[in-house]
């Protein structure tokens, strides 16, 4: 049994690693939570302190002594990022340095969440080569932090993740779909931009990837994107129909045309053929996804959603 150390485990793609390193029953799993958790199940534990606090860290790490780690913690949000940068860069890039440091120490496997967003949007379906180039300081710290993991970390892993879909498996956190749902449960409009074209992929795929590669020998930068390339204002709209709602009730925006918002990049589509060809979970991934209940991803070229 191999010890897994998954942080931010209130949030939502930590609430997928979790539940699924649960039922594959390879792992003892460490869970690490901002939030009060109380939860007791078997192989699990789950351990809540604020990440910032670098010497309970090292604590906890060296107590665990995990095989592998899958780093999800972060301020995500980019224009809360914006506005509150000395608390991002001290989350998305001072907890990173700090684990990359205690992953190396004991030559632990380490797996942080990136973003299509260190793309500046400029031209679309972004490989693991194109050169990254921030527009806001949410990509900012993100960047940083895959520079910091690859220089540190001989077991590194930087994953870059598109849109996430999906609701949430346990926990909550950062769903889109479930806060566009309760507002179209309610007969809210909801508002999405067209601008911004995005690759999504459902959260269970994402969470089989990341035990694949914990499990694994990949090292490396790896996409974990849908191979659907699809504005996210069409993506509401075929949500909503699938849903069973108007599509009249998805408002078509413009993120970089509103006052008071962070740059955003228009078109941050990722080229997904590297997890296609290292992982499993790449060749059946969709598969996976059209068959789980929780999951949605949008699939613009057939012009449907699974679910
Ligand atoms: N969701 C997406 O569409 C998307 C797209 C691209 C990249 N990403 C990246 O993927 C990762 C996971 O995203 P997500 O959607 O799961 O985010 P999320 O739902 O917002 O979860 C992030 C979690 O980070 C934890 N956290 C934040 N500050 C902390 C602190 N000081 N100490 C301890 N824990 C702290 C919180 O965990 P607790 O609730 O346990 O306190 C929070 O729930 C992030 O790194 C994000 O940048 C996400």
């Amino acid at each position: 049994m191999k010890n897994l150390l998954v942080t931010g485990y209130g949030g939502f793609v930590a609430g997928s690693v979790v539940w699924q390193a649960l039922r594959d029953r390879n792992w003892n799993v460490y869970a690490l939570s901002l939030t009060e958790n109380s939860e007791e199940k078997e192989r699990f534990h789950c351990i809540q302190f604020d990440l910032c606090d670098a010497a309970k860290l090292k604590e906890v790490f060296c107590a665990v002594r995990p095989d592998a780690v899958v780093h999800t913690a972060a301020l995500a949000d980019i224009d809360y990022c914006q506005n509150n940068q000395d608390a991002a860069e001290k989350i998305n890039v001072g907890v990173t340095r700090e684990l990359a440091q205690l992953c190396s120490n004991v030559d632990s496997k380490l797996i942080v969440c990136s973003t299509d967003t260190v793309f500046d949007g400029g031209k679309g379906m972004y490989t693991e080569d194109d050169q990254p180039h921030a527009l806001n300081f949410y990509a900012d710290t993100k960047i940083r932090a895959e520079q910091i993991v690859r220089s540190t970390v001989a077991r590194g892993v930087v994953t870059r993740l598109s849109l996430v879909m999906g609701l949430p498996v346990l926990g909550a956190g950062n769903s889109f779909l479930a806060k566009m749902f309760d507002s179209l449960k309610k007969g809210d409009q909801v508002k999405f931009p067209a601008n911004e074209i995005r690759t999504p992929m459902d959260v269970i795929t994402i969470g089989r990837a990341f035990l694949e590669i914990a499990a694994g020998d990949f090292v490396g930068t790896i996409h974990l994107a849908g191979s659907t390339r699809i504005n996210r204002y069409e993506m509401a709209c075929q949500i909503a129909e699938k849903l069973g709602f108007s599509r009249d009730l998805v408002v078509s925006t413009d993120s970089n045309a509103t006052p008071g918002r962070a740059p955003q990049h228009n078109d941050a589509s990722l080229y997904n053929s590297k997890a296609k060809n290292v992982l499993a979970v790449g060749a059946t991934g969709e598969r996976a996804a059209e068959r789980s209940s929780v999951s949605r991803q949008a699939r613009p070229a057939s012009g449907l959603i699974y679910s």
